[in-house]
């Protein structure tokens, strides 16, 4: 008999249950869960529900626990309290996929070869999917560990209810790891193991000036502009080409990366090249490697995400508009305190221009991973398992609010084995997942999970 834990054996299970899984991610990305937009609550409570029927429809008992905002949903492949238990945890809500970029409907699923089109099928519901399928592989051939899965639908909107409930819940969440499944390799070439994450601090800045649009032919000149103040005030907390934060001490705490870092850099098989194909960018603000990888992974930054006022259709009109709205925000790396930041900009807004409102978002601080020990060897492991390779050590630029709380409550390491890539395009329009991560994914989960039922 073939070794049920062998490649062979894995690769035939994801074989099999290719339609299935194919099935299942297009049922699950076709449900819009988009978590910022409050239209789509309905949709999102759905996306919820049919999350709580595929996790028993694959054995696995599971549980929706309802929060101020978005539901939280929590299965478990239970096979015995004195045996260790390992979380899954995904997001299964998404990003707006609004705008004209897509060449094919967002929340339709869309197969072309090996290549599955739709909102979420990269962030975060394909890995989800993989995972669980590595999980249901692992239970059903008897792995002695308890497997279980934490899914969250607000992770899009910074997991603002995610620490309160788990809070609330720990006794029914009680774990010994979690694996988190939301992060990116550097390109197809290599699994990649993230040694931290960015963390985010986000605000909306506010002015108004006036009370209706007035005439520019007979105002203009003398009344204020509040889109042109707020260019002005922009310019002052940012280099607009350079990208460098002119915020007096918004440096301060940055920590500067490591001889081992930058080796570990240096060896991850990161290319500009790909970086702009991937990213569809022809011209950067810096084009050496190593600074590129730093400004992505390893320094704060302020970003303007959207400004707004006045006058958006065709032709001219002349008019002063009465009010003008940025939103804003700031990329954290280790060591940078959020509460502080926001202090920091508040004040030097103010400094600035007194009439801008200044409003700060949930924070969500940055988080530096463990790379050592038997949870990060069981990782690469698996992941060489799954894919052929080992992992290269790199950071994640992107943020995830769960993974402190998670830390921090059930007070358990936490490790991330992620599956998606550049070119799968997360928040972008013809976001995508491949079945070579989710064959992969499914090997390297299982095996994973085999695993950590082995650690002394
Ligand atoms: N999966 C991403 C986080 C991520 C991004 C990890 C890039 C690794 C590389 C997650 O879904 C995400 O997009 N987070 C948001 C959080 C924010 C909206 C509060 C982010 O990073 O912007
Ligand atoms: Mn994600
Ligand atoms: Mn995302």
């Amino acid at each position: 008999m073939r070794d049920v834990f062998s490649k062979e054996s894995l690769q035939k299970y994801a074989a099999d249950r290719r339609a299935e899984f194919e099935q299942i991610l297009e049922k699950i990305v076709e449900i819009p869960t988009v978590s910022v937009e409050p239209e789509r609550k309905g949709d999102v409570r759905r996306g919820a529900e049919y999350a709580v029927s595929l996790l028993e429809s694959a054995g696995a008992k599971a549980t929706l626990y309802d929060t101020p905002g978005h539901p939280i949903v929590y299965g478990r492949f239970d096979r015995g309290s004195d045996l260790p238990t390992v979380t899954v945890y995904n997001h299964l809500d998404v990003q707006p996929a609004e705008g004209d970029d897509w060449k094919t409907s967002p929340f339709d699923f869309v197969k072309a070869g090996d290549r599955y089109f739709a909102r979420g099928t990269t962030d975060d519901k394909g890995p989800a999917v993989t995972a669980l399928f590595g999980a249901r592989y692992a239970w059903e051939n008897g792995v002695p560990a308890n497997i279980h899965f934490l899914w969250e639908f607000e992770e899009e909107i910074g997991s603002p209810h995610f620490e309160g409930t788990i809070r609330k819940e720990a006794r029914a969440f009680a774990t010994d790891s979690v694996v988190v499944s939301d992060t990116v390799w550097v390109s197809r070439a290599r699994p990649a193991q993230p040694a931290g994450l960015r963390g985010l601090q986000g605000f909306r800045f506010e002015l108004q000036t006036g009370q209706t649009d007035q005439h520019s032919g007979t105002a203009g000149g003398a009344a204020r502009n509040p889109v042109t103040e707020m260019c002005q005030l922009i310019s002052e907390c940012v280099d607009g080409k350079t990208g460098r934060v002119k915020i007096p001490g918004f440096y301060a705490d940055v920590v500067p990366p490591s001889k081992k870092d930058l080796e570990d850099l240096k060896k991850c098989g990161f290319t500009v090249a790909s970086f702009k194909k991937d990213h569809l960018y022809k011209k950067l603000r810096v084009e050496e490697p190593l600074e590129v990888m730093k400004r992505i992974w390893m320094m704060p930054t302020f970003e303007v995400h959207g400004i707004a006022g006045g006058y958006q259709g065709p032709g001219v009109k002349t008019i002063i508009p009465p009010k003008a709205t940025a939103i804003v925000s700031c990329r954290l790396v280790p060591n940078m305190n959020p509460r502080k930041i926001v202090k920091l900009v508040t004040d030097f807004v103010r400094s600035k221009n007194p009439d801008v409102r200044v409003s700060s978002e949930h924070a969500l601080p940055s988080y530096q991973g463990k790379t050592t020990g038997p949870y990060a060897d069981a990782i690469r492991a698996a992941m060489k398992f799954g894919f052929g390779k080992e992992p290269v050590f790199v950071r994640e630029g992107g943020s995830i609010g769960a993974v402190l709380s998670m830390e921090k409550v059930l007070r358990v390491p936490v490790f991330f084995l992620g599956l998606s890539l550049p070119e799968h395009g997360y928040h972008a329009p013809n976001e995508n997942f491949d079945w070579a991560q989710a064959e992969g994914g499914m090997a390297a989960f299982a095996d994973y999970f085999r695993r950590v039922a082995a650690m002394p």
